[in-house]
């Protein structure tokens, strides 16, 4: 993979864990119980992108690298992006002006922003991240029962092949929220031979379980992932965002 590049978290544990940064052309699901830091981690990086390179983003001096920020369970906070802008030295309004809001009302209207993006990418905006919050509960809640367990996991697949192709393509980071129970195993959103098979051999998808940890901290999980080992990370949610 050529011009891959790197988003901090504005945790070093977390960002040497995903072998330096969150990585343009791949995807990550980040996987874990409730109150686990997902949407946390979603928030953060979608001002981080903001940042200069040399802090972390991907911002050049006269090109913002912005972010799509698309939520299917209503838990956006505008107000949180103004705190972790303040702790990342990031003008608050122009943080927000910078995050392109969707919110995502079924399964069909979540699949159809993502086919439609190339179009606002197309049109000169400088998208570099794509935050989807959840990438499951709508799928979880429209096909409920065994017999639709399969129609539901083919729709996610092609989704996520779209979602793929969209980060090799444009060269953007895609970061995507799954709750699930506390055990790691379980149900996985990703299934990598399903989703990458041949066509998307350069396509790399990480995987990374999240939990509580003690004393308020979270501990993240590399999970599968190609080059690197399975380790974990310390960090911490703050007033300020994330941080070791
Ligand atoms: P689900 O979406 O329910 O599966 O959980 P999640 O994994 O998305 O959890 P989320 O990222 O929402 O993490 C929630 C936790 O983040 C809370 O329990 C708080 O510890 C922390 N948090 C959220 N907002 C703030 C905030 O404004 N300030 C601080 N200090 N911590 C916050
Ligand atoms: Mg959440």
């Amino acid at each position: 993979r050529k011009n891959v590049e790197r988003i901090t978290t504005s945790s070093h544990a977390l960002d040497d864990l995903l072998g330096g940064g969150l990585e343009t052309q791949s995807l990550v699901e980040a996987f874990g119980e409730f109150g686990s830091g997902k949407t946390q981690l979603g928030h953060q990086l979608a001002v981080n992108i903001q940042l200069p390179k040399e802090k972390g983003g991907l911002s050049e001096p006269d090109k913002v690298a912005q972010a799509v920020y698309i939520d299917t369970e209503g838990t956006f906070r505008p107000e949180r992006i103004i705190q972790i802008a303040k702790g990342s030295q990031i003008d608050p309004d122009s943080a927000l002006r910078n995050i392109l809001f969707i919110r995502a009302y079924n399964s069909d209207h979540q699949i159809n922003i993502v086919k439609r993006l190339p179009s606002l990418i197309h049109e000169g905006r400088n998208i570099r991240l794509l935050v989807i919050d959840s990438i499951t509960a709508h799928f979880r809640a429209e096909y409920v029962g065994r017999s639709n367990l399969a129609e539901r996991q083919q729709r996610l697949n092609q989704h996520l092949r779209d979602l793929l192709k969209l980060a090799t393509v444009y060269n953007i980071a895609v970061y995507v929220t799954n709750q699930v129970m506390a055990k790691p195993e379980g149900f996985f959103a990703i299934d990598q031979q399903a989703v990458g098979g041949h066509v998307l051999a350069h396509a790399i998808t990480y995987r990374i379980f999240m939990r509580k940890g003690k004393d308020r901290t979270r501990i993240a999980r590399l999970i599968d992932a190609p080059h690197l080992p399975e380790r974990e990370a310390i960090f911490r949610i703050t007033e300020e965002g994330i941080r070791d």
